[in-house]
């Protein structure tokens, strides 16, 4: 038996040459040339060592299968996985909060519960839940808030190599405007810093992320150590947060009055980067909206979120005139859900409130490729060109009742996508592969695979 394995189903993925700017926006526009993605109906996809071997028609590759494992996915969608740019992993336990809109919702709900995570077991237990509930969603990469503690954040990191998932990722960093179980000192953040980034920074398939929660969490001279970190490490990623909530960007002109704007204050800092994701960006102003197209900095657009907490809406239409570094977040904790397709879903709607019609390409784009190539990931993982990375999802529109129904109705691979993005769930995920193992295998389907122990 070769050592290579072959999945069978109907492929999908964005070809390498895709960007925002020439993705076809409507259906007719599917000539060859201009046609940025790949779908067959059925295809082979075709894995060794964890890497894409081949990805092509079922009748084009089949003389080649011979002595091959081939695991059937017929009707079903094989895919990229999601990567979902910002969620916090120490949130799972306040999820579905009542009341509260963002500043006292952190007070009120997020920082006691992150403060449990001062505890080892508890911290572990926790993350290998959400862990759990993430690649059931068929999320194989993330950028994500680990827990502010050295060791909680060390066993996140473990357990992610474990997992040989490809993640971006890192402790939490306060010092200032939160309960004294919640921060640390400036210097006692940047050691920890130091510590993991020598521990774990290009480690597997980890990058550590300098992770300032948001200005106001922070003092001056914690963003000035942030800063610093990116100096001495400038492959290292940065995230926080920024113009999420009109009180949260009141306080910080209120903290720093001499500044142009929220975002001038983190570029103040050294921290506006082309590896910086900064989470929500929906009040952002003109001049703010510039400096991400003249830094290529990342916004991470986090509906499900925005509209849990009443931050407001994003709006995708006037962002997208600046940058095409848009992509999307869960924003787990305040986010209510962790699928992507949910992500997708508001993203629509949330675009509808301001008379953007959202193309289905568009958003699965940003959900997949795109956020591979903002995060400079796009020659390691997002889609199936030879030598990628395989993370990929296995999608069943048959798995509910009502979508079964719906899916009869569907002539192509626009609408399939469509309403896989408005009515699908974790009950649509069948399974979740990480660098070609199987990760996850729903149990209500019929699959021959076993879940990769680690
Ligand atoms: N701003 C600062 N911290 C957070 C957080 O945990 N969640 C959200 N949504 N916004 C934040
Ligand atoms: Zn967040």
């Amino acid at each position: 038996m070769s050592d290579k394995t072959a999945y069978r189903g109907s492929i999908f993925y964005f070809k390498d040459t895709a960007t925002m700017a020439n993705l076809p926006v409507n259906k007719d526009q599917q000539s060859e040339t201009d046609r940025q993605y790949v779908y067959i109906e059925d295809g082979v996809l075709i894995v060794e060592a964890g890497k894409v071997v081949e990805a092509g028609s079922y009748s084009s590759l089949k003389n080649k299968l011979t002595n091959v494992k081939t695991v059937d996915y017929k009707g079903k969608l094989i895919t990229p996985g999601f990567i979902d740019t910002h969620q916090h992993a120490t949130q799972s336990a306040i999820v579905a909060a009542y009341g509260d809109k963002l500043l006292e919702w952190l007070d009120n709900y997020v920082f006691p519960s992150e403060s449990t995570y001062s505890d080892d077991a508890t911290a572990k237990k926790e993350l290998n839940f959400f862990l759990d509930q993430l690649v059931k969603n068929g999320t194989t990469t993330a950028v994500s808030y680990g827990p502010l503690f050295y060791s909680a954040a060390d066993i996140f990191f473990a357990e992610l190599q474990k997992r040989n998932m490809r993640f971006i990722t890192g402790n939490i960093i306060m010092d200032e405007n939160a309960p004294d179980t919640l921060k640390l000192t400036a210097q006692e953040n940047y050691d920890n810093s130091k510590k993991l980034i020598a521990k774990w920074n290009n480690k597997s398939r980890l990058s550590y992320c300098i992770s300032p929660r948001f200005a106001l969490a922070c003092s001056a001279k914690m963003l000035e150590l942030c800063g610093a970190l990116k100096k001495e490490h400038p492959d290292c990623y940065i995230q926080t947060h920024l113009d999420e909530n009109v009180n949260e960007i009141a306080a910080v002109k209120k903290l720093y009055p001499k500044s142009k704007s929220y975002m001038d204050v983190y570029d103040s800092f050294g921290l506006v980067t082309d590896r910086t994701v900064f989470g929500h960006c929906i009040h952002t102003t003109d001049e703010e909206l510039k400096l991400f197209q003249k830094s290529n900095a990342i916004i991470s657009w986090c509906p499900l979120s925005n509209n849990f907490l009443g931050s407001g809406l994003f709006n995708f239409g006037r962002a997208s005139k600046f940058t095409d570094k848009i992509t999307l977040g869960t924003d787990w904790g305040a986010g209510n859900c962790l699928s992507m397709f949910a992500v997708m879903d508001d993203a629509y709607k949330v675009s509808m409130l301001n008379s953007v019609k959202l193309p289905s390409m568009v958003r699965w784009y940003m959900a997949t490729f795109g956020a591979a190539k903002a995060l400079h990931l796009g020659e390691k993982i997002g889609n199936f060109t030879p030598g990628k990375e395989a993370d990929f999802v296995v999608i069943d529109a048959d798995a509910t009742p009502y979508l079964k129904y719906r899916h009869q109705k569907v002539t192509d691979i626009w609408e399939l996508l469509f309403i896989l993005m408005t009515l699908g769930s974790e009950e649509n995920i069948t399974a979740t592969y990480i660098y070609g193992k199987p990760a996850y295998i729903n149990a209500n389907a019929n699959v021959a695979e076993t879940v990769n122990t680690y």
